[in-house]
């Protein structure tokens, strides 16, 4: 059976219409592969899966990845009383990408809403593979070696910038990782490695390092690159993380905005 599919904008996401039961069977599974490789986000409007049948599906597309205290469903919310650590997902308003302390980050994000915000809470996204390829020659030559450490502690300066000292030291424990600026993925595309975490490019002067961390940002993040999710209970979206940055638009802390998610294990580690 032919996947019905409709693309978003021109350079990312792409809406799939499929029968749920289909979806569950695996059948459609090797080419939704390919369009997430390609598409970067795929939207699945209304398909009101259960949990049970999310992680079904998510296992249909790759190898589950548990989060790391064994938790299936993780709760992206910021409602403390339904997680625990929900502080730290302050910084998902903030563009990134998941898994940067990892040398093999995830391949992707499964998310369902549940709950949503009266006001904020879309989700946006944008196309790293896309915004690397509309970089003149010389933008290119500039970035091609460049390395950049990455630090989840990075991040908290963006939603407390006056952090408690302790906080700062258990952010700073999560650890850093140094990784290059131009991913070269194996199928010989390249994409950039920036967002949040991109704390400053080795070798180079503050300023200009800081410069050219958040030129990039401002670049890869512009409309042509970029979709935004404006999201609908039932909804689930996936998103290729090794070729996307997202962040969720500001919402109310306490509007109990919740979202379930699954993870696909990476299969590339950055190089
Ligand atoms: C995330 O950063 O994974 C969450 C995105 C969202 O809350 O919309």
């Amino acid at each position: 059976m032919t996947l019905k599919t409709n693309d978003l904008t021109p350079r990312i996401g792409t809406e799939i219409l499929a029968d749920k039961q289909a979806l569950l069977s695996g059948e459609h599974a090797a080419k939704i592969r390919e369009l997430l490789e390609q598409r970067g986000v795929l939207v699945f409007p209304q398909v009101n899966f259960t949990d049970e049948e999310q992680v079904a599906f998510t296992n249909t597309l790759g190898t589950f990845a548990p989060e790391h205290d064994g938790e299936i469903i993780y709760k992206v919310t910021l409602d403390t009383k339904v997680n625990a650590k929900a502080d730290y997902l302050r910084g998902s308003w903030y563009w990134h990408i998941d898994g940067t302390m990892n040398k093999v980050p995830i391949l992707a994000s499964i998310l369902s809403a549940k709950v949503l915000s009266p006001t904020g809470g879309d989700t946006d996204f944008c196309n790293t593979y896309a915004a690397y390829d509309d970089l003149s020659d010389e933008g290119k030559a500039e970035i091609e070696t460049l390395r950049v450490m990455h630090s989840a502690w990075n991040t908290l300066f963006y939603y407390d910038p006056e952090p408690d000292p302790r906080l700062l030291r258990g952010m700073m424990a999560i650890g850093d990782q140094e990784l290059p600026l131009v991913w070269k993925h194996r199928s010989g595309r390249k994409s950039l490695v920036i967002g949040a975490t991109a704390r400053h490019v080795i070798g180079m002067e503050d300023k200009k390092s800081c410069e050219l961390l958040v030129r990039l940002r401002d670049w890869a993040t512009q409309p042509q690159f970029s979709y935004r999710h404006k999201w609908t209970v039932g909804d689930t979206v996936i998103w290729d993380n090794t070729g996307t940055m997202h962040r969720a638009t500001p919402y109310d802390p306490n509007a109990g905005r919740r979202l379930h998610r699954t993870k696909l294990q990476g299969e590339e580690a950055f190089s």
